[in-house]
């Protein structure tokens, strides 16, 4: 009994040194095996004089691994990503526009923090009472995985805080380091494993392991650099925040510096980007933050990035190769995309074959405005080209070696028929893009709408991924969205089911029918997302969701809409973040009889949740039409425009018969006259303030 409880005492010891040794000194004094070995005899001691079991345990500092999968967690407070700044000029804008925002005059003292932008995956750790109780990827940035056993795993996050606030969420990033990285991918090797493609997809892999022990054997690291729901402030600026992060026991940046203004922002970057190859982790620029907590909540967000920060990136990386082929794509709204088949290449830790030549006019050396780009040069199968990756986005090919021309290549000539359906490819003028103008008889369309509609922003049909969409499609199951819904009605029984299908069985094509079923019930922004028109992104189609609240609603709006004028259009383009081209491009596709109602019937099939409205509770402005004219002093037009659709309210740009409500500042003209024609509540600036100072 003695010998085992001394057994115990030494094991949690040696398992603790072999912890420290591994995650924070980055010397690891004794292998997997042995580790292994030390944590089996630990838990079978534990098994036979469970009495004896330490409170501090090495079998429960890893945290329970969860059955299957992992849960979802809806954040509080969402995952914003952030806007980017490429050159000096943009970081000068980015303080323009702040300074605009908030009526600030150009000399006014404004300070920002300047962190580097750690090139891992984000992660919100929730502490209810000082405990962690929550660790969420970011996700779609709206709902996240838990991965708290893993994240438990990490030596930087500590599962325990002293004096925080009752809830805390901390946000940071997840990343592993170079030396980290390098071991892992040798031991990952000679274990006859793929090695990772780089420390991002390492640390990402690592941290969404179902089995928190293999987590747990990656040294993974983390940064903490905001915050999220919280029950108190950290403190009134974002340094002191950060500050306050790490008094409580998390690791900040140490680079993290406060600027005077954009020249300091800049030089701080230079700073930064010099000390890159040698900090030991990758980073893939800088990231500036209004410093003033206040000014912050003032400038609040756009659709998904926030108004007071931004990241100023690093160049992009470079590598020569050969053009093997260029492949004409067809995609989702008919744009015939080139597509550079390249002799395989590494950049920046990345083996790429295949890299995006924009359009046609990008290939024979013009830009979308017939400006030249690359000295006039055109590009060419067979030539030797330059790639450039920058972070996530799609490799580029950015440039042309025209001394290494292979005499026999010619001018590379853009399809003008479409390559999947042989529709006429148009070019409308103004556009740099060709179209395959077959609309949705042309199959690659269909297809690509299709996939669209099933994929995670959307639809989010488990088990209908692309290739099972190509499929369907294929062998005439599905041809439009809505025979996605009567799926199971045709082919669950019968001659033809599913359940027979090769690659199907009874099990799979259930749970698929299940997983489609339960997404008849949707809400009205993913629907709209999912229906893939041509500029309606995933913002766009949350800001119409909640515009218009119902699809009723939205769907007579559009037909109203029609002809691009009227108090319907006004009033779609008066929607923050929705310009007319996208207008245009709506309204367009409820207008066209064909895809009207393909939609329609979609729409029959489901059950469309009204939107969600922001939290109005409390606002006295709530649905109210509110519109704003004349000088305002307290604040700017887009501060009062943010500020009253926050509160619920839409805001207009002309009065009429549906106006609630005017706010009319000094100078105010025909608008005031027109409110009091219609007896229309008017207030001053100070009035409006007084209205919503408790909201
Ligand atoms: S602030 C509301 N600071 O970059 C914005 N993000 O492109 C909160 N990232 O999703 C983000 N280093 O994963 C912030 N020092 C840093 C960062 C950082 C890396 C990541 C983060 C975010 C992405 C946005």
């Amino acid at each position: 009994m003695t010998q085992a409880k001394q057994a115990l005492a030494d094991l949690a010891r040696k398992l603790d040194r072999a912890n420290k040794a591994y995650h924070t000194d980055d010397a690891p004094e004794i292998d997997d095996a042995q580790y292994d070995a030390l944590k089996k005899r630990n838990a079978a001691i534990e098994k036979r004089f469970p009495d004896l079991k330490r409170s501090d345990s090495p079998s429960d500092q890893i945290g329970a691994a969860p059955a299957t999968g992992f849960g979802k967690i809806t954040h509080r407070v969402s995952m914003l990503s952030l806007a980017n700044a490429f050159d000096d000029e943009d970081v000068t804008e980015f303080d323009a526009s702040v300074r605009k925002y908030l009526g600030l005059e150009p000399t006014a003292p404004l300070s920002y923090t300047a962190e580097p932008k750690i090139d891992g995956l984000s992660l919100s750790l929730r502490y209810e009472n000082g405990i962690l109780v929550e660790a969420a990827t970011r996700g779609d940035g709206t709902v996240g995985e838990n991965v708290l056993a893993n994240a438990r795993t990490i030596e930087d996050i500590p599962h325990q805080l002293q004096s925080a606030p009752e809830v805390l969420e901390v946000r940071g990033e997840v990343y592993m380091s170079h030396a980290d990285f390098d071991a892992l991918n040798a031991r990952h090797t000679a274990q006859g494993g793929k090695p990772f493609a780089n420390p991002r997809n390492a640390a990402a892999g690592s941290l969404r392991q179902l089995d928190a022990e293999i987590t747990r054997a990656r040294p993974l690291r983390f940064f903490a650099y905001a915050w999220g729901d919280l029950s108190a402030p950290l403190a009134d600026t974002q340094m002191g925040a950060i500050d306050r992060l790490g008094d409580l026991g998390f690791s900040i940046n140490p680079l993290t510096t406060l600027c005077d203004g954009p020249s300091e922002m800049v030089s701080h970057y230079a700073r930064i980007e010099s000390q890159r190859a040698t900090l030991g982790y990758d980073i893939d620029g800088v990231v500036y933050k209004v410093d003033n907590l206040e000014l912050q909540r003032r400038l609040g967000f756009r659709s998904n990035t926030p108004r007071w920060a931004i990241a100023h990136k690093f160049p992009a990386e470079l590598a020569w190769t050969r053009l093997e082929g260029i492949d004409i794509q067809v995609g989702r709204t008919g744009a015939l995309s080139p597509v550079a088949r390249l002799h395989p290449v590494t950049v920046g830790g990345v083996v790429v074959s295949n890299a995006t030549l924009h359009n046609e006019d990008y290939i024979r050396g013009f830009d979308s405005k017939g400006t030249e780009i690359r000295g006039g040069k055109d590009i060419r199968v067979g030539d030797w080209v330059q790639v450039y990756r920058a972070g996530d986005v799609i490799p580029k090919v950015a440039d042309v070696d025209l001394s290494k021309r292979p005499v026999e290549a010619t001018e590379f000539k853009f399809p003008e028929i479409c390559p999947e359906c042989q529709s006429d490819a148009i070019r409308e003028p103004g556009d740099a893009v060709r179209r395959c103008s077959g609309g949705l008889i042309c199959p690659a369309q269909a297809v690509e709408k299709l996939k669209h509609l099933v994929s995670r922003a959307a639809f989010d049909i488990d088990g209908l991924g692309s290739k099972q969409v190509e499929q369907f499609y294929a062998d005439g199951w599905i041809a439009e969205p809505a025979d996605i819904f009567t799926l199971q009605e045709r082919y669950s029984s019968g001659l033809q089911q599913l359940k027979n299908r090769e690659g199907w069985g009874e099990k799979s094509a259930s749970a698929l029918f299940a997983a489609i079923e339960d997404k008849r019930k949707i809400p009205i922004a993913r629907l709209l997302f999912g229906l893939g028109i041509r500029h309606v992104g995933e913002a766009a189609s949350n800001l119409l969701a909640r515009h218009y609240g119902t699809w009723p609603a939205l769907a007579e709006a559009m037909q109203d809409a029609r002809g691009c004028d009227g108090p319907a259009w006004d009033d779609l383009i008066a929607i923050d973040g929705v310009g007319a081209v996208m207008a245009g491009s709506l309204v367009n596709a409820f207008a066209q009889d064909a895809e009207r109602e393909s939609i329609e019937r979609l729409v029959e099939q489901l059950d469309v949740q009204e939107a969600q409205r922001v939290d109005t509770s409390g606002s006295p402005v709530a649905g109210k039409t509110v519109v704003f004219t004349g000088t305002l002093e307290k604040m700017t037009r887009a501060e009062a425009k943010a500020r009253a659709e926050r509160l619920g309210a839409k805001v207009s740009g002309s009065v009429s018969a549906k106006t609630d409500l005017l706010v009319a500042g000094p100078g105010a003209g025909s608008k005031a006259k027109k409110a009091a024609e219609l007896g229309i509540e008017t207030l001053d600036e100070d009035g409006w303030l007084d209205l919503i100072k408790d909201a």
